[in-house]
């Protein structure tokens, strides 16, 4: 199977790192140009077989939250993903189109279909994305789960106290606890944000001298990332 080499890279430095283990920095900018940074854990890496070296980076979020409608207003609804590994002195800024998948009610108006090869794949093999979403929405805890539940992030809030009255843990269907309505809710709120990367930069800061290796996406068949080593 062969993969991309920065991707191995960034596989590797994960499995390597502790303490806030995949999390990583994304960035979007609005309609104006704005920029805007936040952090968010990687869920998962989503590969085709027929296309190993091309992975889409999962993440998760709230489909009402203010990033998601910042990717719809960039044209090519391009983002960059950052991450540190303190473990290994690695940096990688992975510069990607987003494709975000909401409830299918939602998909319509919130949601970014993917576009490419890489969906064309999974959509040639009928992958469905709601089922996916389904299965990482009951992946994460309880209380995370609770995070769906809550009004609009970023809406106005009378005083901290006011979040005493949301629920604290959200149960999944046959676990104790369980509320239907919550869950349902939760779920609806609930939506995947993918990565798939077009451009790397990776810094080596752990080897001397230091390293810094741009990698490009060719569409072309045959190799599918062109390496340029740049002054780090
Ligand atoms: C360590 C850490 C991990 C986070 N992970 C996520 C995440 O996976 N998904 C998400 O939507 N927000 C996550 N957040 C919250 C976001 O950083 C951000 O505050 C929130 O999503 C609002 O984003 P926006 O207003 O820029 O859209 C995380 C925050 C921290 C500090």
């Amino acid at each position: 199977m062969v993969t991309a080499r920065w991707h191995t890279a960034l596989k590797r430095a994960l499995q390597e790192e502790e303490g806030m283990k995949n999390v990583f920095q994304l960035a979007t900018t609005d309609v104006n140009t704005t920029p805007y940074v936040r952090s968010n854990v990687l869920r998962d890496h989503i590969i085709h077989p027929s296309l190993p070296s091309l992975p889409l980076l999962l993440a998760t979020t709230d489909i009402r939250i203010p990033k998601v409608t910042q990717i719809k207003s960039n044209p090519s609804h391009r983002v960059e993903a950052h991450f540190w590994i303190e473990a290994t002195n690695e940096q990688f800024r992975i510069s990607g189109r987003a494709a975000i998948y909401p409830s299918p009610e939602l998909s319509e108006q919130k949601g970014i279909e993917g576009v490419g090869e890489v969906y064309d794949a999974f959509r040639s093999q009928g992958w469905n994305w709601e089922d996916e979403r389904r299965k990482q929405f009951d992946n994460v805890g309880a209380h995370m789960r609770a995070s769906w539940c809550r009004p609009v992030p970023g809406s106005p809030m009378n005083s901290y106290s006011d979040a005493e009255k949301w629920p604290v843990k959200i149960a999944r269907p046959g676990e104790e606890g369980y509320d239907a309505k919550n869950y349902e809710e939760a779920l609806g709120h609930f939506a995947l944000l993918l990565i798939d990367p077009v451009e790397v930069d990776y810094v080596e800061l752990g080897v001397m001298p230091n390293r810094r290796t741009k990698f490009v996406r060719q569409e072309s068949d045959g190799e599918r990332w062109k390496e340029v080593i740049l002054v780090p």
